[in-house]
């Protein structure tokens, strides 16, 4: 987690400009944030805030922090400064107390709690001997751990950039370069990025750039063209990105639907074909993708696909993998760092590697030998919504390859029905808003949804949630169904082992709230259909989830300690 974003520019610009498009990037993480141009130092724990200053500079670096090593403090925030160097960094340092010590005998004295500062003083020290190109060779081979670092030196006009596990881009622009953790920090200037691999480096200045590998020899790096829906960075008239993103579904699978049968087409062929030919079938993700990966797996396994999902933070504890098996990474950010990991151990066992993203050439994208984009455009608020419903969109029409029965062009459509009961939901939210705990009941195909309300009610409205298999209730947790205590019940097709595990709650006092597509409920969600019951069952969870969080005033967009791209173990 953390953002960087670097400019460097022939002519001067406004320094506030490049906090605005740190600005872009807090969603990385938003406990502090500073930036440091023409000897001038900023840094303060709390929301980004965009300076007032009229100031101009031709070089600036900047940094949103997400907590690691060291507490929530202004000292702990970036940039980190040691004599004549200023240092952003992402990533972790894991071997940062031997370099401290080591930088401590020296005489060096350090002013905060991070494994970030050691960078600094770490080029300082380097630089007293040796030219910076040394340094960052030296660098490379010294630390242990992650690290997307910008280094830049007083008085020179070059801004220096590193990397390894930790995701860094050049955008390319005219008289201006931009190094940042992603392409949202510059994809208004210019649709021209290089993407930094593991171990490069590269001296970066107003008009050029050169990279280097981990042993200081040139390199030759292609540029990327990107393309990316600009307009939708905006809040426009909604209060919060989370309600414009869940009001964007419908638009988002319409351009899915479209995109696979046109420029994604052959690629969705190949990918496809790649399935039906491996042996094995293993999707890999975390959080909200994770839950997209479930419901993949139920689709899959309808049509006698041997499939299988694995959380990818426990991926090589749980699950074997050769080379007859394809392992497909599904992530929002394409950047998640236990993603990553799962799949360097895929690689390392010969497995195939393909993925399912929506940012494009992010690292889980490049590490893949087929990739297809979910093509939700930008999508902000913390939490994931309109990039859920387009990775079961099109997991559904994966499945559809395979034989599931699914007509997805309707999707929207039915997903419009849902926002028509927004009043309800928002009424139930109210009544919901007294209380501190809820379960969310499903079974079978309305698990991983059980699961994905959960977990959006934990997450924006701060609410202890547990969303499980409506079997496993007996087992256990009945045990904390009280008079009036919430349930939501999932209820798909008539399931009639859902309603008994409901009618066990309700007998024990709880009140439920039914999801259902077939029965008198309290939200219908207009399908007979499996496949699409999750997606609308899950956006009455996402509404239901915001309106309580806003009954209760919570920061929708940036939920307390929570980051949208978790590039740490
Ligand atoms: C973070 C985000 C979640 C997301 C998860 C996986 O925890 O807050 O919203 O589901 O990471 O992210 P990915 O980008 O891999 O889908």
């Amino acid at each position: 987690m953390c953002g960087i974003v670097g400019m460097v520019s022939a002519d001067e610009f406004y320094a506030r400009e490049a906090v605005q498009r740190l600005k872009r990037l807090e969603y990385r993480g938003y406990d502090s944030f500073g930036y440091y141009y023409d000897g001038k130092l900023f840094k303060k724990t709390g929301h980004i805030i965009v300076p007032e200053t009229k100031d101009r500079t031709k070089m600036i670096i900047t940094h949103t922090r997400w907590a690691t090593h060291g507490g929530v403090t202004d000292a702990n925030a970036h940039p980190h400064r040691a004599g004549k160097v200023t240092i952003v960094h992402n990533g972790i340092i894991e071997n940062y107390e031997e370099l401290r010590e080591g930088l401590k005998e020296k005489g060096r004295v350090f002013s905060s709690e991070t494994d970030s500062e050691v960078a600094a003083h770490y080029f300082d020290e380097k630089l007293k001997t040796k030219p910076m190109k040394e340094a960052c060779v030296d660098f490379i081979k010294d630390i242990k751990g992650e690290f997307a670092i910008l280094v830049m030196i007083d008085r020179e006009d070059t801004l220096y950039a590193l990397r390894r596990d930790s995701p860094m881009v050049l955008g390319v622009g005219e008289n201006i370069n931009i190094l940042a953790s992603d392409i949202y920090a510059f994809s208004d200037v210019t649709s021209k990025a290089i993407f930094f691999e593991n171990d490069e480096f590269a001296a970066v200045k107003s008009g050029s750039y050169t990279f280097y590998d981990r042993h200081g020899k040139e390199i030759k790096k292609k540029i990327q063209q990107f393309k990316w829906e600009q307009e939708e960075s905006t809040r426009e008239e909604y209060e919060h990105f989370m309600l414009k993103e869940i009001m964007e579904e419908p638009k988002a699978v319409r351009r899915l639907i479209l995109s696979l049968e046109t420029e994604q087409k052959e690629n969705f062929g190949k990918f496809v074909k790649l399935m039906k030919e491996s042996r094995k079938v293993t999707f890999v993700a975390s959080g909200t993708s994770y839950h997209a990966s479930l419901l993949g797996v139920y689709y899959l396994h309808k049509c006698g696909v041997e499939a299988q999902t694995i959380i990818a933070s426990e991926f090589e504890h749980f699950v074997g993998v050769d080379r007859n098996t394809l392992v497909v990474a599904i992530s929002q950010s394409g950047e998640t760092m236990d993603v990553i990991e799962a799949l360097k151990y895929a690689k390392k066992n010969r497995a195939k590697i393909a993925s399912i993203v929506n940012v494009p050439y992010s690292t889980v994208q490049r590490m893949s030998e087929i990739s297809l984009n979910i093509v939700a455009g930008q999508e902000i608020c913390v939490a994931a919504t309109k990039s859920f419903v387009n990775q079961v969109t099109l997991m559904l029409s994966i499945a559809r390859e395979f034989g599931f029965r699914i007509n997805t062009s309707n999707i929207p459509g039915k997903i419009e029905k849902i926002f028509r009961q927004k009043d309800k939901i928002e009424k139930m939210a109210k009544e919901l808003n007294r209380h501190n705990d809820i379960y969310v009941l499903g079974r079978g195909l309305s698990y991983p949804v059980a699961r994905e309300i959960a977990l959006k009610i934990k997450e924006i409205s701060y609410m202890h949630a547990e969303g499980m298999m409506g079997g496993e209730l007996k087992h256990g947790t009945i045990a904390l169904i009280e008079k009036g205590t919430p349930v939501i019940g999932l209820i798909s097709n008539k399931d009639y082992d859902m309603l008994s595990n409901i009618k066990e709650v309700e007998a024990r006092g709880a009140h439920v709230i039914k999801i259902t597509n077939e029965m008198k409920g309290d939200f219908m969600v207009d399908t007979s259909n499996d496949g699409k019951f999750g997606i609308l069952a899950t956006i009455v969870g996402q509404l239901l989830t915001y309106y309580v969080a806003k009954e209760r005033g919570l920061p929708i967009d940036k939920p307390r300690n929570l980051a949208k791209s978790v590039t740490v173990k």
